[in-house]
C-alpha cells in the first residue's frame, strides 16, 4: 500500500467547464446498447480518460445530484474558505460595484451556480433590467430563473441553456439597457487550463463588449491553507471525488471498488494549482463497458484542476483577452479576489 500522509510533492484540474455533450446522439464507440442517452457522454469520455496516459476526465462529471450535494457541503466546511470569502468580499463592496455598473444593467452569470452570489449584486443594483443566467442544464436554468423572477419584479430572467465554453450567442440587447455585464464567480476560471482561460475571456469579451466582466478567483497563497482546503478533516472533499466513481458504477455499469481508490489532493507549486486526483491503493483491474482496465499500484485517474492566481497574472491574462483590467476587490488576508475587466467596445 502506498503511503498516503503526504501528497504534497506529488507528481503531476461547477461547474466546470463543461463541455458539449451534444455529441450523445451518435455512439460508434459506445458498447452497451443498454446505456441510457444521457449517459452516453459520460461513458465516453470515462472511456476516453482510461484509454488515456496520463488519465484524466473533466470536473463537469462531478456534479450529479450527490456530487451537487457534496459540493454545498465543501462550500461550508472551515477549511473551505473561498465561498465565503467571497461571498464576504461581494457584501462588502457590493454598493461600489453597482455605481460601475450603473442603473438599468444586464447581468449575464456564466454557470447559473448558487443564485445566493448574483442575489447580492441585484439587490444592489439600481433597477437591473434583465438577467441572463447561462448553464448547460436547462432544468437548473429554470428552477433558478423560476425563484429570481419571484423575487425581483420589473426583472426579465432571459436562461439561455448553452455550453459557455463554446461560442455563444447572448439576446440582444433590450432597448434602453444599461450596461452589459458578465458575472463568473467562484473561481471556475480556475478549473480550465490555462489556454482554456484565456479562450473562454476572449469569448467572454466578445459578447460583452461595451461592458465589463465581474470575476472571482482564489488566490496564489500558503500551501497549507490549500492543502487543508481540499484536505478537509470531515472527508466532505474525498466523499466528493470518489462520488465520481459511485456514479460512474450507477450510470456506466463498472466495477470501480472504493477501497481502492483515494483522493490525493496536492498543491502543485509550479503550477499554482491545487490537482484533484482519484489514486489506485493497489494493482488491481476495472471493468467498464466490457473492457478491462488496469491500474498500477500509484497510478491515477486526474479529476480536477484548480488554479490560483496572483493580481499580475489574472491582469494579463485578461489584457491577453481583450479587457481592460480595472478595480480588484480583495479580503483582508488577500486570499481572494474579485476583478472588475472592461471590455472596449
Ligand atoms: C467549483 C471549481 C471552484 O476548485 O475549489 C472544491 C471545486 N473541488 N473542492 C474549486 C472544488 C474540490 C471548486 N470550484
Amino acid at each position: 500500500m502506498l503511503d498516503l500522509t503526504s501528497t504534497a510533492g506529488f507528481p503531476s484540474r461547477r461547474h466546470v467547464p463543461p463541455r458539449n455533450d451534444a455529441g450523445f446522439v451518435s455512439l460508434p464507440e459506445r458498447r452497451e446498447a443498454t446505456v441510457a442517452a444521457p449517459h452516453a457522454a459520460f461513458l465516453r469520455e470515462m472511456l476516453a480518460a482510461l484509454d488515456g496516459r496520463p488519465r484524466a476526465i473533466s470536473p463537469k462529471w462531478f456534479y450529479d445530484a450527490a456530487g451537487s450535494a457534496l459540493f454545498d457541503d465543501i462550500c461550508g466546511l472551515p477549511e473551505y474558505y473561498p465561498t465565503r470569502t467571497e461571498t464576504a468580499i461581494l457584501t462588502r463592496h457590493a454598493g461600489e460595484i453597482a455605481q460601475l455598473i450603473g442603473p438599468h444593467a444586464e447581468i449575464v452569470e456564466f454557470g447559473a451556480g448558487s443564485l445566493a452570489k448574483v442575489r447580492l449584486l441585484l439587490d444592489a443594483l439600481e433597477q437591473p433590467r434583465r438577467f441572463v443566467p447561462i448553464d448547460i442544464s436547462g432544468e437548473h436554468l429554470q428552477a433558478a430563473a423560476q425563484a429570481l423572477r419571484a423575487d425581483y419584479a420589473g426583472l426579465q430572467v432571459t436562461p439561455v441553456v448553452a455550453d459557455y465554453t463554446l461560442p455563444l450567442q447572448l439576446p440582444e440587447a433590450l432597448p434602453g439597457s444599461g450596461r452589459r455585464v458578465g458575472f463568473f464567480p467562484g473561481s471556475t476560471l480556475g478549473n480550465f487550463t490555462p489556454p482554456e482561460a484565456l479562450a473562454f475571456l476572449r469569448r467572454a469579451a466578445a459578447v460583452l463588449r461595451g461592458g465589463a466582466l465581474l470575476i472571482g478567483v482564489d488566490l496564489v497563497k500558503d500551501p497549507a491553507v490549500l492543502h487543508a482546503a481540499y484536505n478537509d478533516a470531515q472527508g466532505v472533499t474525498a466523499a466528493f471525488n470518489r462520488n465520481l466513481l459511485v456514479r460512474a458504477n450507477r450510470e456506466l455499469g463498472s466495477d470501480f471498488d472504493l477501497s481502492r481508490f483515494a483522493h490525493s489532493a496536492f498543491y502543485n507549486a509550479p503550477m499554482q494549482r491545487i490537482e484533484m486526483h482519484l489514486l489506485s491503493l493497489t494493482r488491481q483491474s476495472v471493468r467498464l463497458a466490457g473492457r478491462h482496465f488496469r491500474f498500477d499500484e500509484g497510478e491515477t485517474l486526474h479529476t480536477e484542476h484548480s488554479h490560483k492566481f496572483t493580481h499580475d497574472r489574472l491582469r494579463a491574462l485578461a489584457r491577453q483577452a481583450g479587457f481592460e483590467p480595472g478595480p480588484v476587490w480583495t479580503d483582508p488576508r488577500g486570499w481572494f479576489a474579485v476583478h472588475w475587466l472592461a471590455a472596449p467596445a
